[in-house]
């Protein structure tokens, strides 16, 4: 068996390339290992979200080229690819600037990474594939096969057509893409099959799906996840990330509706200034924002919100900051992101002539992960007390314990639960720690396994 590194950095989507890469390695003789160290092949699965991800890069290559030489002089061969969205927006630079550098493979390309293999390997050079047909790729993947999990992620849209000022990512990924409706519910009942019981759809702008559907028709995503929540043994669905602009009705509709999907929703929505928004090209105001939040309230009353922020973009002034900061208070979230502006190099805020110092920058990230953070905590604190249902993933630290997550997506560890990974369960929350939450079990094991 040759050994096969991946390291992924970035998003989920990401996280799904890596899992699908390494189906793709699999015939050819590649199983997953933890360490890079001896590795036959490795691949870091890059993200060019924020500044100096590229960098970051090139230092994790010359430390890899290191570990390379070495294989080297003991008679062997280690592989290295970049791929991901550094690949795809360096390209052949890559190639220029460290010659350890075997493949460099976009997002879009890496179903030809046996075909790029097999070429090294006939000794033909290095190798480059950064094009664009994303169906192309999704016919060619194999099955999931490498450790599905309890908790697993399934793509069903890529790209983004929507340019916000500030962003790399319709550069890296190319324009909006949905799979077709059959391709998704066939993966998703071969998921299931190996042992998914909860599925996450995928996608950089995942409501904004308009999939090709079994009648000839284009179904939105409600009406996906309505299929969807038909298949045999799943009983978790979640989808993310969405734009406030797709959060149509019938998408709202579904969270009253459909029982399996849970009542979590990642609602990104930067700033809470209009005039930041308009900058930013976001393509709505704080109001509608807010509008949308209250209509998602009341189909689904106990529905766990989460966003993305971004403070010190160019232009904001104090009183663009304490918008964002009123916002936050008035939605309340269960948990959030928040991020310094980066200016990325070819996106039309970097050439803004305003730019935020960093120290301001600074205080600002502090001040809005102050709240955010005491949101969450006050959040997980009401939990304590409630039974809430646990989808238990994966063995924890302490012997016996298993991790899993509830329906709000928090973290909870339960001691005894081990020979319940896989199962959604009855857990009374006893605490909220910084981090999860503590949670034991409502029933005797005998008593859940008979079931
Ligand atoms: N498609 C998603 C976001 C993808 S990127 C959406 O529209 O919400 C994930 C997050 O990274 C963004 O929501 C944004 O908060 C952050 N981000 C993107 N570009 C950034 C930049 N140039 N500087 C700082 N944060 C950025
Ligand atoms: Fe980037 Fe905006 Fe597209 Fe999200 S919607 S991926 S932030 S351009
Ligand atoms: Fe990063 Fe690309 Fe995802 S830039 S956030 S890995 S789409």
């Amino acid at each position: 068996m040759k050994k096969l590194f991946i390291k992924t950095y970035g998003c989920q989507m990401n996280v799904y390339d890596s899992a699908r890469m390494a189906d793709l390695l699999a015939p050819l003789g590649y199983g997953r290992t933890d360490v890079p160290d001896d590795a036959d092949m490795v691949i870091l699965n890059t993200c060019h979200i924020r500044e100096k991800a590229a960098e970051k890069i090139y230092s994790e290559l010359g430390r890899l080229k290191k570990l390379k030489d070495a294989k080297r002089r003991e008679g062997g061969a280690m592989t290295i690819a970049v791929a991901g969205c550094v690949a795809q927006a360096e390209g052949a630079e890559i190639l220029a600037r460290q010659n350890a550098v075997d493949l460099v493979v976009g997002p879009q390309s890496y179903h030809r990474l046996p075909e790029m293999i097999a070429k090294l390997a006939r000794g033909a050079g290095h190798a480059l594939e950064t094009d664009f047909p994303a169906d192309a790729k999704f016919d060619a993947l194999p099955e999931n096969n490498a450790g599905v999990g309890p908790a697993a992620f399934l793509t069903v849209q890529e790209g983004c057509d929507k340019f916000c000022s500030f962003c790399v990512v319709p550069y890296t990924r190319g324009g909006e893409f949905s799979r077709p409706v059959a391709h998704v519910l066939a993966e998703a009942k071969d998921l299931a099959a190996k042992g998914a019981r909860e599925i996450t759809l995928l996608g950089q702008n995942v409501n904004a799906y308009r999939g090709p559907g079994t009648d000839g028709e284009i179904w939105p995503l409600a009406r996906l996840i309505g299929a969807l929540a038909q298949t045999e043994g799943l009983q978790r669905l979640r989808y993310t990330t969405s734009h406030p602009r797709d959060m149509s009705d019938d998408l709202i509709g579904a969270h009253r509706d459909i029982g399996v999907l849970m009542p979590y929703l990642h609602l990104p929505v930067q700033s809470g200034s209009d005039g930041i928004l308009q900058a930013m090209n976001r393509q709505h105001t704080a109001a509608e924002y807010l509008r949308l939040v209250e209509r998602v309230r009341e189909a689904r009353p106990d529905i766990a919100l989460s966003s993305d922020f971004i403070v010190g973009f160019p232009g904001e002034t104090d009183a663009d900051f304490e918008a964002t900061m009123s916002l936050v208070r008035a939605v309340g979230y269960a948990q959030a992101f928040s991020f310094k502006y980066s200016a990325r190099p070819g996106t039309p805020a970097a050439a803004a002539r305003k730019q935020i110092p960093d120290d301001v920058k600074d205080a600002r990230l502090q001040a809005l992960q102050a709240l955010l953070s005491a949101q969450q905590d006050a959040f997980n604190a009401g939990c304590a007390g409630r039974i809430l249902s646990v989808l238990f993933e994966k063995p924890g630290r302490k012997e016996g314990q298993a991790v899993g997550r509830t329906p709000y997506l928090q973290p909870v560890h339960a001691d005894g639960a081990a020979p319940l990974i896989g199962r959604v369960v009855d857990v009374r929350i006893e605490a909220a720690l910084p981090n999860s939450l503590k949670g034991v079990l409502t029933r005797t094991l005998e008593k859940v396994l008979v079931h």
